[in-house]
Protein backbone atom coordinates (compact mmCIF):
# COMPACT_ATOMS: atom_id res chain seq x y z
CA UNK A 1 0.00 0.00 0.00
CA UNK A 2 2.75 2.35 1.32
CA UNK A 3 4.64 1.73 -1.73
CA UNK A 4 1.77 2.41 -3.99
CA UNK A 5 1.15 5.88 -2.66
CA UNK A 6 4.96 6.52 -2.78
CA UNK A 7 5.17 4.92 -6.44
CA UNK A 8 1.82 7.66 -7.19
CA UNK A 9 3.80 10.48 -5.78
CA UNK A 10 6.96 10.03 -7.80
CA UNK A 11 5.00 9.49 -10.77
CA UNK A 12 2.86 12.77 -10.28
CA UNK A 13 6.33 14.57 -9.81
CA UNK A 14 7.92 13.53 -12.97
CA UNK A 15 4.46 13.71 -15.02
CA UNK A 16 5.89 17.54 -15.80
CA UNK A 17 8.70 15.94 -17.48
CA UNK A 18 7.15 13.12 -18.14
CA UNK A 19 4.04 14.95 -20.00
CA UNK A 20 6.47 16.72 -22.89
CA UNK A 21 8.18 13.10 -23.89
CA UNK A 22 6.74 9.95 -25.28
CA UNK A 23 6.99 7.38 -22.61
CA UNK A 24 6.52 3.59 -23.11
CA UNK A 25 3.28 3.31 -21.38
CA UNK A 26 4.36 0.35 -19.40
CA UNK A 27 6.50 -1.76 -17.87
CA UNK A 28 5.98 -4.73 -19.78
CA UNK A 29 6.25 -2.53 -22.71
CA UNK A 30 9.83 -1.47 -22.12
CA UNK A 31 11.07 -4.83 -20.98
CA UNK A 32 9.59 -6.31 -24.40
CA UNK A 33 10.94 -2.59 -26.33
CA UNK A 34 14.13 -3.22 -24.68
CA UNK A 35 14.48 -6.83 -25.18
CA UNK A 36 13.13 -6.21 -29.28
CA UNK A 37 16.53 -4.07 -28.79
CA UNK A 38 18.61 -7.03 -27.80
CA UNK A 39 17.23 -9.84 -29.32
CA UNK A 40 18.63 -9.73 -33.28
CA UNK A 41 20.79 -10.50 -35.78
CA UNK A 42 23.49 -10.33 -32.72
CA UNK A 43 21.78 -13.71 -30.90
CA UNK A 44 21.05 -15.91 -33.99
CA UNK A 45 23.73 -14.63 -36.58
CA UNK A 46 26.39 -13.14 -34.46
CA UNK A 47 26.86 -15.59 -31.33
CA UNK A 48 26.60 -19.23 -33.20
CA UNK A 49 29.04 -17.60 -35.70
CA UNK A 50 31.59 -16.92 -32.97
CA UNK A 51 30.83 -19.64 -30.97
CA UNK A 52 31.78 -22.11 -34.68
CA UNK A 53 35.18 -19.68 -35.07
CA UNK A 54 36.23 -20.29 -31.36
CA UNK A 55 35.54 -23.61 -31.58
CA UNK A 56 32.19 -24.10 -29.20
CA UNK A 57 32.09 -24.46 -25.47
CA UNK A 58 34.48 -22.43 -24.67
CA UNK A 59 33.06 -19.34 -26.23
CA UNK A 60 29.44 -20.03 -24.80
CA UNK A 61 31.46 -20.34 -20.76
CA UNK A 62 33.08 -17.07 -21.16
CA UNK A 63 31.02 -15.27 -23.12
CA UNK A 64 28.20 -15.99 -20.10
CA UNK A 65 30.58 -14.66 -17.96
CA UNK A 66 30.83 -11.56 -20.02
CA UNK A 67 27.42 -10.86 -20.28
CA UNK A 68 27.05 -11.37 -16.14
CA UNK A 69 30.23 -9.48 -15.05
CA UNK A 70 30.93 -6.76 -17.93
CA UNK A 71 27.37 -6.44 -19.88
CA UNK A 72 25.22 -6.22 -17.10
CA UNK A 73 26.59 -3.96 -15.07
CA UNK A 74 26.93 -1.29 -18.23
CA UNK A 75 23.24 -2.14 -19.06
CA UNK A 76 22.27 -0.81 -15.61
CA UNK A 77 24.84 2.48 -16.30
CA UNK A 78 23.40 2.60 -19.78
CA UNK A 79 19.81 2.32 -18.95
CA UNK A 80 20.21 5.12 -15.33
CA UNK A 81 22.00 7.89 -17.45
CA UNK A 82 19.02 7.90 -19.95
CA UNK A 83 16.75 7.86 -17.32
CA UNK A 84 18.31 10.34 -15.20
CA UNK A 85 19.03 12.97 -18.12
CA UNK A 86 15.36 12.27 -19.79
CA UNK A 87 16.74 13.14 -23.01
CA UNK A 88 18.48 11.77 -26.24
CA UNK A 89 22.50 10.90 -25.43
CA UNK A 90 24.35 14.17 -25.66
CA UNK A 91 21.36 15.68 -23.64
CA UNK A 92 21.44 12.77 -21.31
CA UNK A 93 25.51 12.94 -20.76
CA UNK A 94 25.09 16.62 -20.04
CA UNK A 95 22.61 16.24 -17.94
CA UNK A 96 24.90 13.97 -15.47
CA UNK A 97 28.41 15.83 -16.63
CA UNK A 98 26.96 19.25 -15.53
CA UNK A 99 29.05 21.99 -16.70
CA UNK A 100 30.52 20.89 -19.65
CA UNK A 101 29.97 21.66 -22.48
CA UNK A 102 32.51 19.62 -24.66
CA UNK A 103 32.74 15.93 -22.97
CA UNK A 104 28.94 15.52 -23.80
CA UNK A 105 29.09 16.41 -27.20
CA UNK A 106 31.78 14.62 -28.57
CA UNK A 107 31.30 11.15 -26.65
CA UNK A 108 27.66 11.06 -27.54
CA UNK A 109 28.58 12.18 -30.81
CA UNK A 110 30.55 9.39 -31.25
CA UNK A 111 28.60 6.92 -29.62
CA UNK A 112 26.12 8.16 -32.73
CA UNK A 113 28.46 7.98 -34.86
CA UNK A 114 29.31 4.16 -34.05
CA UNK A 115 25.46 2.98 -34.04
CA UNK A 116 24.82 4.53 -37.72
CA UNK A 117 28.02 2.34 -38.75
CA UNK A 118 26.79 -0.80 -36.80
CA UNK A 119 23.33 -0.10 -38.17
CA UNK A 120 25.15 0.21 -41.79
CA UNK A 121 26.37 -3.33 -41.64
CA UNK A 122 23.59 -4.49 -39.53
CA UNK A 123 20.97 -3.81 -42.64
CA UNK A 124 23.02 -5.91 -45.11
CA UNK A 125 22.69 -9.00 -43.09
CA UNK A 126 18.90 -8.26 -41.94
CA UNK A 127 18.38 -8.00 -45.82
CA UNK A 128 19.59 -11.27 -46.05
CA UNK A 129 16.76 -12.48 -44.03
CA UNK A 130 14.54 -10.93 -46.48
CA UNK A 131 16.24 -12.59 -49.20
CA UNK A 132 15.80 -16.06 -47.25
CA UNK A 133 12.27 -15.15 -46.54
CA UNK A 134 11.33 -14.37 -49.89
CA UNK A 135 13.42 -17.16 -51.76
CA UNK A 136 10.46 -19.92 -50.61
CA UNK A 137 7.42 -18.20 -52.18
CA UNK A 138 9.06 -17.40 -55.39
CA UNK A 139 10.40 -20.88 -55.57
CA UNK A 140 6.46 -22.11 -54.55
CA UNK A 141 5.77 -19.92 -57.59
CA UNK A 142 7.86 -21.78 -59.89
CA UNK A 143 10.39 -17.99 -60.00
CA UNK A 144 13.48 -20.23 -60.04
CA UNK A 145 16.05 -18.35 -61.40
CA UNK A 146 14.85 -15.15 -59.29
CA UNK A 147 15.13 -17.44 -55.95
CA UNK A 148 18.42 -18.55 -56.96
CA UNK A 149 19.06 -14.47 -57.75
CA UNK A 150 18.13 -14.10 -53.86
CA UNK A 151 19.49 -17.04 -51.98
CA UNK A 152 23.13 -16.25 -53.65
CA UNK A 153 25.79 -13.66 -52.66
CA UNK A 154 26.36 -10.77 -55.29
CA UNK A 155 26.71 -7.24 -54.90
CA UNK A 156 23.43 -6.47 -56.57
CA UNK A 157 21.45 -9.13 -53.91
CA UNK A 158 23.06 -7.53 -51.08
CA UNK A 159 22.46 -3.75 -51.89
CA UNK A 160 18.72 -4.07 -52.68
CA UNK A 161 18.10 -5.73 -49.53
CA UNK A 162 19.68 -3.80 -47.22
CA UNK A 163 17.85 -0.98 -49.06
CA UNK A 164 14.47 -2.54 -48.18
CA UNK A 165 15.70 -3.03 -44.61
CA UNK A 166 16.88 0.17 -44.05
CA UNK A 167 13.84 2.18 -45.66
CA UNK A 168 11.50 -0.27 -43.17
CA UNK A 169 13.64 0.85 -40.04
CA UNK A 170 13.58 4.10 -41.37
CA UNK A 171 9.37 4.17 -41.75
CA UNK A 172 9.32 2.46 -38.58
CA UNK A 173 11.29 5.22 -36.60
CA UNK A 174 9.75 8.08 -38.58
CA UNK A 175 6.36 6.72 -37.07
CA UNK A 176 7.67 7.78 -33.17
CA UNK A 177 8.34 5.91 -29.90
CA UNK A 178 5.15 4.59 -28.53
CA UNK A 179 3.36 3.08 -31.66
CA UNK A 180 6.64 2.35 -33.64
CA UNK A 181 8.63 0.29 -31.46
CA UNK A 182 6.32 -0.63 -28.76
CA UNK A 183 3.70 -2.12 -30.97
CA UNK A 184 5.87 -4.25 -32.89
CA UNK A 185 7.66 -5.92 -30.36
CA UNK A 186 5.63 -6.36 -27.72
CA UNK A 187 3.56 -9.38 -30.16
CA UNK A 188 6.20 -11.24 -32.09
CA UNK A 189 8.87 -11.73 -29.85
CA UNK A 190 6.16 -14.98 -27.98
CA UNK A 191 6.23 -16.24 -31.36
CA UNK A 192 9.74 -16.29 -32.04
CA UNK A 193 10.07 -18.42 -28.78
CA UNK A 194 7.73 -21.04 -29.43
CA UNK A 195 9.44 -21.63 -33.06
CA UNK A 196 12.38 -21.96 -31.97
CA UNK A 197 11.95 -24.72 -29.47
CA UNK A 198 9.87 -26.38 -32.11
CA UNK A 199 12.88 -26.38 -34.18
CA UNK A 200 15.51 -27.42 -31.61
CA UNK A 201 13.17 -30.50 -30.65
CA UNK A 202 12.98 -31.61 -34.22
CA UNK A 203 16.60 -30.87 -35.43
CA UNK A 204 17.73 -33.19 -32.13
CA UNK A 205 16.31 -36.04 -33.93
CA UNK A 206 18.64 -35.64 -37.17
CA UNK A 207 21.72 -37.61 -37.93
CA UNK A 208 24.87 -35.54 -36.72
CA UNK A 209 22.62 -32.99 -34.13
CA UNK A 210 24.74 -35.12 -31.13
CA UNK A 211 28.20 -34.25 -32.30
CA UNK A 212 26.91 -30.64 -32.79
CA UNK A 213 25.44 -30.50 -28.98
CA UNK A 214 28.89 -31.73 -27.89
CA UNK A 215 30.97 -29.44 -29.88
CA UNK A 216 28.20 -26.76 -28.06
CA UNK A 217 28.35 -27.75 -24.70
CA UNK A 218 31.58 -29.33 -23.86
CA UNK A 219 34.30 -27.18 -23.89
CA UNK A 220 37.42 -27.80 -24.62
CA UNK A 221 39.68 -24.86 -22.99
CA UNK A 222 42.76 -24.89 -25.01
CA UNK A 223 40.54 -22.41 -27.35
CA UNK A 224 40.65 -19.79 -25.30
CA UNK A 225 43.31 -17.04 -26.01
CA UNK A 226 42.87 -13.22 -26.09
CA UNK A 227 40.93 -13.40 -29.25
CA UNK A 228 38.19 -15.50 -27.84
CA UNK A 229 38.21 -13.30 -24.97
CA UNK A 230 38.11 -10.28 -26.85
CA UNK A 231 35.20 -11.59 -29.03
CA UNK A 232 33.19 -13.07 -26.68
CA UNK A 233 33.13 -9.40 -24.85
CA UNK A 234 32.47 -7.65 -28.05
CA UNK A 235 29.51 -10.59 -28.62
CA UNK A 236 28.04 -9.71 -25.08
CA UNK A 237 28.23 -5.72 -25.67
CA UNK A 238 26.79 -6.38 -29.19
CA UNK A 239 23.71 -8.23 -28.14
CA UNK A 240 22.85 -6.37 -25.40
CA UNK A 241 23.00 -3.12 -27.66
CA UNK A 242 25.26 -1.31 -25.40
CA UNK A 243 28.04 1.37 -26.00
CA UNK A 244 26.74 3.29 -28.47
CA UNK A 245 23.84 4.95 -26.11
CA UNK A 246 20.64 2.67 -27.32
CA UNK A 247 20.08 1.76 -24.00
CA UNK A 248 20.35 5.68 -22.95
CA UNK A 249 17.41 6.37 -25.24
CA UNK A 250 15.35 3.57 -24.04
CA UNK A 251 16.31 4.85 -20.68
CA UNK A 252 14.99 7.92 -21.12
CA UNK A 253 11.48 6.79 -22.21
CA UNK A 254 11.22 5.10 -19.45
CA UNK A 255 9.54 5.92 -15.74
CA UNK A 256 10.63 7.25 -12.93
CA UNK A 257 9.05 4.08 -11.40
CA UNK A 258 10.30 1.55 -12.66
CA UNK A 259 13.41 -0.56 -10.72
CA UNK A 260 16.38 -0.36 -13.20
CA UNK A 261 18.58 -3.18 -12.01
CA UNK A 262 15.54 -5.44 -12.08
CA UNK A 263 14.04 -4.79 -15.82
CA UNK A 264 17.61 -4.88 -17.07
CA UNK A 265 18.20 -8.34 -15.00
CA UNK A 266 14.94 -9.39 -17.09
CA UNK A 267 16.65 -8.10 -20.47
CA UNK A 268 19.82 -9.53 -19.82
CA UNK A 269 18.09 -12.84 -19.15
CA UNK A 270 15.57 -13.08 -21.88
CA UNK A 271 18.84 -11.83 -24.48
CA UNK A 272 20.83 -14.68 -22.90
CA UNK A 273 18.44 -17.03 -23.44
CA UNK A 274 17.98 -16.26 -27.06
CA UNK A 275 21.35 -16.25 -27.53
CA UNK A 276 21.57 -19.79 -26.14
CA UNK A 277 18.84 -21.09 -27.69
CA UNK A 278 20.30 -19.99 -31.12
CA UNK A 279 23.32 -21.66 -30.49
CA UNK A 280 21.32 -24.70 -29.65
CA UNK A 281 19.94 -24.32 -32.93
CA UNK A 282 22.60 -23.71 -35.51
CA UNK A 283 25.68 -25.70 -34.04
CA UNK A 284 23.96 -28.94 -34.14
CA UNK A 285 22.37 -27.77 -37.31
CA UNK A 286 25.98 -27.44 -38.94
CA UNK A 287 26.54 -30.65 -38.27
CA UNK A 288 23.15 -32.35 -39.65
CA UNK A 289 24.08 -30.02 -42.75
CA UNK A 290 27.64 -31.44 -42.75
CA UNK A 291 25.72 -34.76 -42.45
CA UNK A 292 23.86 -34.69 -45.39
CA UNK A 293 26.73 -32.57 -47.77
CA UNK A 294 26.98 -29.38 -47.11
CA UNK A 295 30.65 -27.86 -46.66
CA UNK A 296 30.93 -26.91 -43.30
CA UNK A 297 34.13 -27.49 -42.83
CA UNK A 298 37.68 -26.87 -44.49
CA UNK A 299 40.10 -29.25 -45.56
CA UNK A 300 42.25 -29.09 -41.80
CA UNK A 301 38.89 -29.90 -39.80
CA UNK A 302 38.10 -26.15 -38.83
CA UNK A 303 34.46 -25.23 -39.38
CA UNK A 304 34.58 -22.76 -42.25
CA UNK A 305 33.69 -19.57 -40.24
CA UNK A 306 32.82 -17.18 -43.23
CA UNK A 307 29.81 -14.67 -42.09
CA UNK A 308 26.62 -16.00 -44.06
CA UNK A 309 27.37 -19.51 -42.57
CA UNK A 310 24.34 -19.39 -40.69
CA UNK A 311 22.44 -18.38 -43.99
CA UNK A 312 23.74 -21.67 -45.20
CA UNK A 313 23.18 -24.12 -42.67
CA UNK A 314 19.44 -22.97 -41.79
CA UNK A 315 18.08 -23.30 -45.23
CA UNK A 316 19.65 -26.91 -45.30
CA UNK A 317 18.00 -27.98 -42.23
CA UNK A 318 14.44 -26.32 -43.82
CA UNK A 319 15.12 -28.57 -46.74
CA UNK A 320 15.36 -31.86 -44.07
CA UNK A 321 11.63 -30.44 -43.29
CA UNK A 322 10.18 -32.01 -46.60
CA UNK A 323 6.68 -30.36 -47.69
CA UNK A 324 6.54 -28.28 -44.78
CA UNK A 325 9.65 -26.63 -44.88
CA UNK A 326 9.14 -23.71 -47.37
CA UNK A 327 6.10 -22.50 -44.43
CA UNK A 328 8.52 -23.19 -41.72
CA UNK A 329 11.33 -21.15 -43.32
CA UNK A 330 9.43 -18.29 -44.09
CA UNK A 331 8.14 -17.99 -41.16
CA UNK A 332 11.39 -17.91 -39.41
CA UNK A 333 12.49 -15.69 -41.49
CA UNK A 334 9.66 -13.28 -40.92
CA UNK A 335 10.24 -13.45 -37.48
CA UNK A 336 14.09 -12.91 -37.60
CA UNK A 337 13.42 -10.24 -39.63
CA UNK A 338 10.53 -8.68 -37.28
CA UNK A 339 13.34 -9.21 -34.90
CA UNK A 340 16.50 -7.54 -36.54
CA UNK A 341 13.79 -4.33 -37.39
CA UNK A 342 13.19 -3.77 -33.24
CA UNK A 343 16.95 -3.73 -32.75
CA UNK A 344 17.90 -1.50 -36.27
CA UNK A 345 15.51 1.47 -35.14
CA UNK A 346 17.13 1.19 -31.10
CA UNK A 347 20.20 2.17 -33.43
CA UNK A 348 18.62 4.13 -35.44
CA UNK A 349 16.57 6.24 -32.72
CA UNK A 350 19.86 7.25 -31.37
CA UNK A 351 21.71 9.12 -34.24
CA UNK A 352 17.62 10.73 -34.97
CA UNK A 353 16.90 11.58 -31.11
CA UNK A 354 19.97 13.57 -30.95
CA UNK A 355 19.09 15.32 -34.30
CA UNK A 356 16.01 16.49 -32.96
CA UNK A 357 16.62 17.69 -29.98
CA UNK A 358 19.88 18.92 -30.50
CA UNK A 359 19.35 20.55 -34.12
CA UNK A 360 15.60 21.22 -33.71
CA UNK A 361 14.93 18.69 -36.46
CA UNK A 362 11.49 17.50 -36.80
CA UNK A 363 11.28 13.13 -36.09
CA UNK A 364 10.26 12.82 -39.72
CA UNK A 365 13.18 15.14 -41.55
CA UNK A 366 15.78 13.60 -39.07
CA UNK A 367 14.54 9.71 -39.78
CA UNK A 368 14.57 10.38 -43.57
CA UNK A 369 18.14 12.63 -43.59
CA UNK A 370 19.92 10.16 -41.00
CA UNK A 371 18.43 6.74 -42.37
CA UNK A 372 19.66 7.66 -46.02
CA UNK A 373 23.31 8.73 -44.91
CA UNK A 374 23.57 5.52 -43.49
CA UNK A 375 22.01 3.94 -46.58
CA UNK A 376 24.62 5.49 -49.00
CA UNK A 377 27.05 3.82 -46.54
CA UNK A 378 25.99 0.09 -46.57
CA UNK A 379 25.99 0.59 -50.26
CA UNK A 380 29.82 1.58 -50.05
CA UNK A 381 29.90 -1.30 -47.85
CA UNK A 382 28.40 -3.61 -50.29
CA UNK A 383 30.44 -2.50 -53.25
CA UNK A 384 33.73 -3.42 -51.27
CA UNK A 385 32.21 -6.19 -49.18
CA UNK A 386 35.51 -8.24 -48.99
CA UNK A 387 37.39 -5.68 -47.61
CA UNK A 388 35.43 -3.54 -45.43
CA UNK A 389 32.31 -5.97 -44.07
CA UNK A 390 34.59 -7.66 -41.66
CA UNK A 391 36.31 -4.24 -41.05
CA UNK A 392 33.46 -2.57 -40.21
CA UNK A 393 32.29 -5.55 -37.90
CA UNK A 394 35.13 -5.88 -35.71
CA UNK A 395 35.77 -1.86 -35.27
CA UNK A 396 32.49 -0.91 -34.14
CA UNK A 397 31.40 -4.15 -32.15
CA UNK A 398 34.85 -5.76 -31.00
CA UNK A 399 36.38 -2.25 -30.56
CA UNK A 400 34.06 0.77 -30.10
CA UNK A 401 31.49 -0.73 -28.37
CA UNK A 402 33.52 -1.89 -25.02
CA UNK A 403 36.02 1.39 -25.84
CA UNK A 404 32.73 4.03 -25.47
CA UNK A 405 31.22 1.49 -22.36
CA UNK A 406 34.64 2.60 -20.62
CA UNK A 407 33.97 6.01 -20.80
CA UNK A 408 30.19 5.12 -19.27
CA UNK A 409 31.53 3.55 -17.07
CA UNK A 410 33.84 6.52 -15.54
CA UNK A 411 31.23 9.12 -15.97
CA UNK A 412 28.63 6.87 -13.94
CA UNK A 413 31.59 6.35 -10.84
CA UNK A 414 33.50 8.99 -11.16
CA UNK A 415 31.35 12.14 -12.60
CA UNK A 416 28.08 11.40 -11.42
CA UNK A 417 27.70 12.78 -7.81
CA UNK A 418 27.20 9.14 -5.94
CA UNK A 419 24.31 10.91 -4.04
CA UNK A 420 22.21 11.76 -7.29
CA UNK A 421 22.66 8.82 -8.75
CA UNK A 422 21.43 6.76 -5.57
CA UNK A 423 18.70 8.82 -6.12
CA UNK A 424 18.09 8.00 -9.42
CA UNK A 425 17.99 4.17 -8.92
CA UNK A 426 16.15 4.75 -5.53
CA UNK A 427 13.10 5.54 -7.40
CA UNK A 428 11.41 2.36 -8.53
CA UNK A 429 13.62 0.70 -5.97
CA UNK A 430 13.09 2.20 -2.39
CA UNK A 431 15.05 -0.08 -0.54
CA UNK A 432 17.82 -0.41 -2.61
CA UNK A 433 20.56 1.68 -0.01
CA UNK A 434 20.03 -1.56 1.80
CA UNK A 435 20.26 -4.52 -0.63
CA UNK A 436 23.76 -5.96 -2.19
CA UNK A 437 23.64 -4.40 -5.73
CA UNK A 438 24.28 -0.92 -4.07
CA UNK A 439 27.07 -2.65 -2.01
CA UNK A 440 28.65 -4.07 -4.92
CA UNK A 441 27.51 -2.21 -8.41
CA UNK A 442 29.34 1.78 -7.60
CA UNK A 443 32.19 0.71 -6.97
CA UNK A 444 32.34 -1.75 -9.51
CA UNK A 445 31.51 0.46 -12.17
CA UNK A 446 34.13 3.13 -11.00
CA UNK A 447 36.68 0.41 -10.80
CA UNK A 448 36.26 -3.12 -12.24
CA UNK A 449 34.60 -2.39 -15.32
CA UNK A 450 37.06 0.29 -16.45
CA UNK A 451 40.12 -1.38 -15.93
CA UNK A 452 38.64 -5.17 -17.07
CA UNK A 453 37.56 -3.07 -20.21
CA UNK A 454 40.60 -2.13 -20.98
CA UNK A 455 43.00 -5.05 -19.91
CA UNK A 456 40.85 -7.19 -22.25
CA UNK A 457 41.15 -4.64 -25.31
CA UNK A 458 45.13 -4.05 -24.72
CA UNK A 459 45.69 -8.22 -24.32
CA UNK A 460 44.19 -8.37 -27.74
CA UNK A 461 45.48 -5.72 -29.49
CA UNK A 462 49.73 -6.24 -28.02
N1 LIG B 1 21.62 -6.11 -29.90
C1 LIG B 1 21.11 -6.21 -31.22
C2 LIG B 1 21.32 -7.63 -31.72
O1 LIG B 1 21.76 -8.46 -30.99
C3 LIG B 1 21.73 -5.21 -32.17
C4 LIG B 1 21.68 -3.83 -31.63
C5 LIG B 1 20.58 -3.06 -31.44
C6 LIG B 1 22.77 -3.10 -31.20
N2 LIG B 1 20.95 -1.87 -30.87
C7 LIG B 1 22.27 -1.87 -30.73
C8 LIG B 1 24.11 -3.38 -31.14
C9 LIG B 1 23.14 -0.92 -30.21
C10 LIG B 1 24.96 -2.43 -30.65
C11 LIG B 1 24.48 -1.22 -30.15
O2 LIG B 1 21.05 -7.93 -32.83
Amino acid sequence: MAKDVAAKKTAANDAAIEASRGHFSSKIGFIMAAAGSAVGLGNIWGFPTKVAENGGAAFLLIYLLMVFVLAFPMLVAELAIGRYGQGNPIASLRSVWQGKRWAPLLWGGLAMLVASLILSFYSIVAGWLIAFAAEPVFSGLGLMEQAGWLTEFSTARNASMAVIFSLLTIWVVSQGVADGIEKWSTRLMPLLFVLFAGMIVYMMTLDGASQGLTTYLVPDFSQVDARLLVDAMGQAFFSLSLGVGAMMVYGSYLKKDVNLPKVATQVAIIDTSVAFAAGLLVIPAMFVAKHNGVEIFNDAGDLISSGDLVFQVLPALFDTMGASGPFIAVIFFVLMMIAALTSSISLLEVPVSCAQDELGMARKTSSWVIGLAIIVISLVICLNFGTLFGLVVDFTTVYMQPALGIIWALVVGWVWHRNELLHELQQGNPELAQGWFWKIWPWYVRFVCPVAIAAVIFVSVS
